[in-house]
């Protein structure tokens, strides 16, 4: 049985004081229940002070993006290794903000992920359509390639550590959620393209939901077989929202 991994991905949002509260929620708030997960992402700045403040607690923080460098001349990139060495426990890669604004391609992805992997943080992998890749019926192509292109790098077995995000990207900010079936459909294609390589590893990857998930459709979101979490944006710059959705998968 898989466990729950409920993140927030913060984006660019948020402040020291601001932080402080809401990581101070979170933390007060975060279910117990040793099947769900609560994991923050804020922006890098403010990572090792807020790893500082949920020390001690079931709350686990990681980064939104990292370099597929080790270290060296990349003047403003931020290595996996640090991300280590400052407490980070996951990083999000591929997310299609980072793929839509800044170009980063498939490949670049993969080796992200494998860079993060190498450092001994748990990458999560995002994956997902545009609206108009669903209406002309390439979503499951499209995913089989964002994720074949992690497979192709580091093996099937890079998903005994990784996680997967289908976030479809017109859901993503919009309030236009995928439905319960929609989002499940695709993730058990995720999980089949998996089990096509190794079927215990499929059976065990968690492949969270991301897109406009709320406290008000976690709980029907959640039920479904193959979603085992989400990642949130934003209902999870607030305490209360945030903590509805791990709430609905502490029941789940
Ligand atoms: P959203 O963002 O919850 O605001 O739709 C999700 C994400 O981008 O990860």
């Amino acid at each position: 049985m898989r466990d729950f991994l409920v993140a927030g991905n913060w984006k660019m949002n948020g402040s020291t004081a601001s932080n402080a509260e809401l990581v101070a929620g979170i933390v007060a708030g975060a279910p117990t229940s040793g099947s769900v997960k609560v994991l923050i992402c804020p922006p890098f700045p403010y990572l090792s002070t807020v790893v500082a403040q949920v020390a001690g607690s079931s709350v686990a923080v990681g980064a939104q993006t990292v370099s597929e460098h080790e270290a060296g001349a990349f003047t403003g990139e931020v290595a996996p290794a640090m991300l280590r060495d400052i407490g980070c426990e996951y990083v999000i890669v591929g997310h299609s903000e980072r793929r839509a604004l800044y170009g980063e391609t498939s490949f670049a992805v993969a080796a992200k992920f494998k860079a993060a992997l190498d450092a001994g943080l748990k990458p999560i992998l995002c994956v997902g359509e545009t609206l108009e890749q669903r209406e002309s019926g390439s979503t499951e192509s499209v995913v089989e390639v964002q994720l074949g292109a992690v497979i192709d790098k580091v093996g099937i077995a890079g998903f005994a550590t990784g996680v997967v995000a289908y976030e479809p990207v017109w859901a993503i900010g919009t309030g236009m959620t995928a439905s319960p079936q929609q989002a499940q459909d695709v993730h058990r294609h995720i999980r089949n393209v998996m089990a096509g390589h190794d079927a215990d590893i499929a059976a065990a990857t968690q492949i969270l939901y991301g897109g406009s998930m709320k406290g008000e459709n976690a709980a029907g979101l959640l039920a479904m077989p193959d979603i085992d979490g989400g990642l949130i944006g934003g209902a999870s710059l607030k305490a209360a929202d945030f903590l509805a959705i791990a709430a609905a998968a502490a029941q789940g």
